[in-house]
């Protein structure tokens, strides 16, 4: 009898700690959190001045299964805003990607192989650090959520959240979607039937993801309490999130709904995760897990003096996940004082078959197939100019093809040909004439050329200042068919029946004009297409020294040594094409 009722006590205790809306801090846990000094305690300013390195980070990708052409956008797109930095040469830049390896979506993925989900994570981490390799994505770190530091990093900002009073214990009941690892209110679900299978289930109205209903009790953070604060800070950020269009949903789901967030789940439910500290019988949210990667990279909890990376830049990330980086992230690090990343680049999907793809619908297109197929300097042109930004984009191999065959063959590749190669002209002649100021007087459109290159540089800057890298390689891409157009229109070829060749005449502006659009573009073009660049580059002769192909020598005359290229574009594999003629043609 005593037995049973000593036991409905302990239950009745427990669960009123578990229900009380107030922290509950363990004595030697209280007594470490006090000893813990705060980053704004500490008095560290880790932001030195604008010098601090540009930080850009990709979302940390699920391992529970291998990645896609979608990924690789967004893996790309960062690699993209990162090189731009190293072209513009001011700061250092640091890019960060990596792979999310807690969670349900993961333990039930490692189960269904038979695996332990430790050993799933080793593997598919693998092909992720693949892609980035045979995507050329300039990655400063790959973080995985099971490293030793991130997991420290982790328990600490739990630590510091719960010695602030911004974590309480509370029945949640609600539906949840183990592929988006996401909590749904009410609302935001609704009966369907699996065409595929005619099953009758629940899902969310946003992803089309199953839920299902749980109720279990759990630690909860008061994100209700950040809703003014968040408000604000999106006024006076205008452009916290890029494009802005996806800033007007963000600040209605904010003042309309924003609840507060659960952000453990019993260890009945789920084992593989970071466990709550001083309570094994929960672990910690793989969204709160995953989020804090960014801060683990530039070395958070951040010693005395220290000097961080920390904030982020950039956080690239698609839409799907946009509410969790610009508001749940926010608002913890607004919990703990720290500094917000300074902007999110949010993007739109790429779709096959009208859908979405995805790994877990598994309609995807590998990466490393299309690589094969295309190139990968086609494929990064392809996905930064046809990518999807603020409206989805579907995807298609005529679409790669058409791409290469118009702009790249047909217009970048084919316009150095005709320059370089040609026997009619020495374009290292035309370029002395130029830089020792002897060109002659001359008609109006070359003088418009010049000043439309002279103009053209800054544009793409800004554009890419706009994190709009889209329209900025559309704005390289200009200068490029412009040219051509002016390249046909001035006829060279039939100049060199007319001219006196021994002095300087019209025919040294046109080429003149011409070498500098090459190389204006061949620098700019760089960070979207860094082997072809170069290569464009090497075949105008440009030296290989970092200033004469950074962003202060994509200036008209700028530079005064090039001309004779620095491989033979006669001979060879090469044979002096930048863009080959296609094998298959589909
Ligand atoms: O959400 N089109 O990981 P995830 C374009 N682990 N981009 C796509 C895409 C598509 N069809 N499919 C995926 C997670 N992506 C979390 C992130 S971050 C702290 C944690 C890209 O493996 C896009 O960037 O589901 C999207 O946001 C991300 O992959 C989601 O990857
Ligand atoms: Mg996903």
């Amino acid at each position: 009898m005593l037995e049973i009722e000593l036991r409905a006590l302990t239950r009745a205790r427990r669960l009123a700690r578990l229900t009380s809306r107030r922290p509950w801090i363990c004595s030697p846990c209280r007594n470490t959190l006090a000893r813990r000094p705060q980053w704004r305690a500490m008095g560290t300013a880790p932001v030195v001045g604008d010098k601090k390195p540009f930080y850009v980070t990709t979302p940390i990708f699920y391992v529970n299964a291998a990645p896609h052409v979608g990924h690789m956008y967004t893996m790309v797109l960062a690699d993209v805003l990162k090189r731009w930095q190293v072209l513009l040469g001011n700061r250092d830049a640091k890019l960060l990607t990596g792979t999310d390896e807690h969670g349900l979506k993961i333990q039930q993925a490692a189960a269904a192989l038979g695996m332990k989900p430790q050993d799933l994570c080793n593997e598919n981490c693998q092909t992720f650090r693949n892609l980035a390799s045979a995507a050329n994505v300039d990655h400063d770190h790959f973080i995985r959520t099971t490293d030793s530091e991130h997991k420290d990093a982790v328990r600490y900002f739990w630590d510091m959240l719960n010695h602030r009073g911004y974590i309480y214990t509370s029945k949640h009941e609600g539906w949840y979607s183990v592929s988006d690892e996401a909590f749904y209110p009410i609302s935001a679900v609704q009966p369907i039937v699996e065409p595929q299978t005619g099953r009758k289930l629940v899902a969310s109205i946003e992803t089309g993801k199953e839920v299902q209903w749980t109720s279990e009790e759990n630690y909860h953070f008061r994100l209700s309490a950040f809703k003014d604060r968040l408000l604000e800070f999106y006024r006076n950020n205008p452009d916290f999130i890029t494009p802005r269009n996806y800033m007007t949903g963000i600040m209605r789901s904010v003042s309309t709904k924003l609840e507060d967030l659960s952000i453990s789940r019993p260890t009945s439910r789920l084992k593989w995760g970071i466990p709550v500290p001083y309570d094994n019988s929960q672990v910690i949210y793989v969204w709160l897990d995953a989020l804090v990667n960014y801060l683990t990279y530039a070395g958070y909890p951040f010693p005395p003096n220290a000097k961080s990376i920390w904030p982020a830049d950039v956080h690239v990330v698609g839409k799907d996940i946009l509410r969790f980086h610009s508001i749940y992230w926010p608002a913890f690090l607004m919990a703990l004082d720290l500094p917000l990343p300074r902007r999110i680049m949010a993007h739109a999907h790429w779709k096959m078959n009208h859908e979405k793809m995805s790994k877990s619908t598994n309609n995807v297109v590998n990466p490393h197939f299309a690589i094969d197929r295309h190139g990968l300097d086609t494929m990064r042109f392809f996905l930064i100019i046809d990518g999807p930004q603020t409206t989805d984009s579907n995807y298609d191999n005529a679409f790669i093809v058409e791409r290469y065959k118009k702009d790249l063959q047909g217009i970048l590749g084919n316009l150095t040909s005709r320059l370089m190669r040609s026997k009619r002209w020495n374009v290292r002649e035309s370029i002395t004439i130029a830089v020792e100021g002897r060109l002659p007087e001359t008609i109006s459109e070359n003088l418009r050329h010049k000043e439309f290159l002279e103009s053209m540089p800054d544009r793409v800057k800004a554009e890419m200042e706009q994190l709009d890298p889209r329209r900025a390689l559309n704005s390289v891409m200009e200068i490029i068919k412009e040219t051509n157009r002016f390249f046909h229109n001035m006829s060279p070829w039939a100049l060199t029946h007319h001219v006196d060749l021994s002095r300087p005449s019209e025919l040294d502006w046109i080429l003149y004009n011409t070498a500098e659009s090459l190389r204006i573009g061949g620098i700019l073009l760089q960070p979207f297409m860094p082997q072809k660049a170069a290569l464009l580059l090497n075949m105008l002769g440009v030296s290989e020294e970092v200033e004469k192909r950074s962003f202060s020598a994509a200036r008209y005359g700028a530079d005064a040594d090039y001309g004779v290229p620095s491989l033979d574009l006669k001979r060879g594999k090469f044979n002096g094409t930048l863009f080959p003629p296609l094998l298959c043609e589909d």
